[in-house]
């Protein structure tokens, strides 16, 4: 049983608060303006996830071709117990929760080492925030949620200072591998920022270097809802900035860069179009096969991740990765 079971309904408190201010669609245009009239036009992944993006995620997580999330869960499934033990956490922060499906799992494990008390999800999408918050207060009794809808590239001095206890932040999934390699290792120092030195922990998910055919084969599914996600940020454009994009016109393209080692995934125009984005008066013209990169995804070595955390000033103290050996979740803390 869970240890929270016990607290009454009035214990429970949830307090959302929202840092996606009207100003806020700014980044949306900024970022179109910018990236779209660069010669090799690029688009943020952020702006995949409106509430349609953020379900055919959710599809895609559950796709046979897509193992990061069963991968990432099998290894919580196992090692949460010890996690928990390891940390002693009272708070977890979860920086991009979307669902928060396998966070239910250490979140069940830290409540049962009787040390769970607050959990801070953060995502641009707010739907997920508030509804993860009503969820989660339901499965665990007494937690309390103190949920952030904002951009965790600007909005982290927003969470909230520890409370009582140790805290761990959790950046899942693998989405730290849709930021470039240097923007990575500077949001991996703001994480760090988050966290005291020997007391909390750092949580992260990623994705391992692979047979190429795995990993091409987990971006370009057979059902196509990959080809849908990576399409609908032209919809998202269509709608928020009164842009015409025909967005059938465009194919999914995804491949391994072996040189980066990382997927990349674009959208290719099948012919030449002129594309007019009313909210700032740009007419942005593509030649046929011009391709507009919307997303990278790198993948890790044990060696680019040590990197990496060393360089944000992180110590390394655990990696875990799943029998298959496909993904890996490493638990650090700042250098004293
Ligand atoms: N952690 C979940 C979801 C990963 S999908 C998992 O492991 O399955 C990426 C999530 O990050 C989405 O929910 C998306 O809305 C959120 N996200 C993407 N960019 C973001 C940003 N800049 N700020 C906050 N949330 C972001
Ligand atoms: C959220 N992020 C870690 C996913 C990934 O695998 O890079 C997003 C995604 N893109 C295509 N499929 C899934």
């Amino acid at each position: 049983m869970n240890p929270l079971e016990s607290a009454t309904p009035a214990e429970q408190v949830i307090t959302i608060r929202s840092y996606l201010t009207p100003g806020d669609e700014r980044t949306l245009a900024d970022d179109v303006l910018d990236g779209l009239t660069r010669p090799f036009k690029e688009l943020p992944p952020k702006h995949f996830y409106d509430a349609v993006g953020a379900e055919l995620f959710d599809r895609i997580t559950e796709l046979p071709e897509y193992y990061p999330t069963r991968a990432e869960r099998s290894i919580l499934v196992a090692e949460s117990a010890r996690i928990a033990q390891a940390t002693r956490a009272a708070e977890v922060v979860e920086l991009g929760a979307g669902t928060a499906e396998k966070t239910r799992v250490l979140l069940s494990a830290l409540a049962a080492a009787g040390t769970l008390r607050r959990y801070m999800p953060v995502d641009v999408t707010e739907g997920m925030v508030v509804r993860v918050a009503d969820e989660l207060t339901s499965a665990f009794d007494g937690l309390e949620v103190h949920g952030i809808v904002g951009d965790f590239e600007r909005h982290l001095q927003h969470v909230p200072p520890p409370d009582d206890g140790p805290r761990i932040v959790a950046f899942l999934g693998g989405t730290i591998g849709n930021f470039t390699p240097g923007s990575r290792r500077r949001f991996l120092r703001a994480l760090a920022r988050l966290l005291r030195p020997g007391i909390d922990h750092l949580l992260l998910g990623t994705d391992l270097v692979k047979d190429p055919r795995i990993l091409e084969a987990a971006y370009d599914d057979s059902k196509g809802i990959t080809a849908a996600f990576n399409r609908n940020v032209l919809t998202v454009l269509n709608r928020e900035l009164g842009a015409d994009f025909d967005v059938d016109a465009f194919e999914h393209v995804a491949f391994f860069d072996r040189e980066h080692e990382w997927i990349e995934m674009r959208l290719r125009a099948s012919r030449r179009m002129s594309v007019h984005i009313a909210a700032l008066g740009l007419d942005v013209e593509f030649a046929p096969r011009e391709e507009l990169r919307t997303e990278i995804s790198a993948k890790f070595t044990p060696e680019r991740l040590a990197d990496d955390l060393a360089a944000a000033g992180l110590n390394l103290e655990q990696v875990l990765t799943d029998d298959a050996g496909l993904f890996a979740l490493s638990l650090s803390t700042p250098a004293g």
